[in-house]
């Protein structure tokens, strides 16, 4: 592995993968070596990196790490070239269906791996901290309050759920309250209530880069790891494990 970790950004034309273009070219502890959109490229070379359309994957140059906002249609071959060029994968597309989720968890024996519905890193500080905290408040009332725009539609937020297994996982019985206004990015409020005091952990997302830049803080830490599946919370700190 090169002292930079190489990366391959997958959907690089889509809203995610051009917030994944923009915030990496500030960062020391990654480089951008190809970028793979669906359809061929009309520019082949842009700030110095190479563009390629998904029919010209296996064109692209040696990489440490892909990162994929992409959709499903283009996830199993960016998961083959992965596995044959020995590269760790970054995944935050969503709507796989089972058997890609399968070929995901397979693929953890031969090249480590992270999938998330959500790579803001500080929900992954808010969801340790939730199961921390559930597990010292046996018998307190949990209660989750996620806001979002009016344009999302399911409710409550995958996030939201996510965050009430933390506390399920700890005994508590999780409830859930949906905001829906304005154009609030996503706020998540848990709250441990008892009789006579209550604590409130709460995250707030004011951008759409937090799931850009989680995305690369993850993928430069799981460059050179060894073959798992890992979460988020996994990579948090800096020391290759
Ligand atoms: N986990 C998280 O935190 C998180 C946050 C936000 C979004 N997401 C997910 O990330 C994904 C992308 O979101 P987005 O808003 O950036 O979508 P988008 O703007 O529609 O971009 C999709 C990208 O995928 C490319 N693509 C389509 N088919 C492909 C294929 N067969 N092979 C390779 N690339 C292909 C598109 O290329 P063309 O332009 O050439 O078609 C485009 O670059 C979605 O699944 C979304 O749900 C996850």
């Amino acid at each position: 592995m090169s002292a930079r970790p190489r990366i391959l950004v997958h959907g690089a034309s889509g809203r995610m993968g051009q917030a994944l273009l923009r915030l990496a070219a500030g960062r020391e502890d990654l480089h951008i070596v190809a970028a793979v959109s669906g359809r061929a490229p009309k520019q082949r070379v842009i700030d110095g990196v190479p563009y390629f359309g998904a029919s010209e994957l296996g064109g692209a140059p040696t990489f440490d790490v892909a990162i994929d906002f992409s959709l499903p249609g283009g996830f199993d071959p960016l998961l083959a070239l992965c596995i044959k060029r020995g590269a760790g994968l970054v995944s935050g597309t969503t709507g796989l269906d089972d058997t890609q989720r399968v070929a995901l968890d397979a693929a953890a024996a031969k090249i480590p791996v992270v999938w998330a519905s959500n790579f803001s890193l500080g929900v992954a500080v808010l969801q340790d901290l939730v199961a921390r905290a559930a597990a010292v408040l046996p018998g307190w009332d949990c209660d989750i309050v996620e806001s979002h725009h009016t344009r999302k539609l399911d409710a409550p937020s995958g996030t939201a759920l996510t965050l009430g297994e933390a506390a399920a996982g700890q005994g508590l019985t999780p409830h859930y309250a949906s905001i829906r206004a304005g154009d609030i990015v996503g706020e998540h409020l848990v709250q441990f209530t008892s009789h006579g005091e209550r604590i409130e952990l709460v995250h707030r997302a004011t951008n759409r880069d937090i799931f850009a830049s989680g995305a690369l803080h993850v993928a430069a830490r799981l460059a050179g790891r060894s073959p798992r599946r890992y979460a988020i919370a996994d990579l948090l700190g800096t020391a290759v494990a």
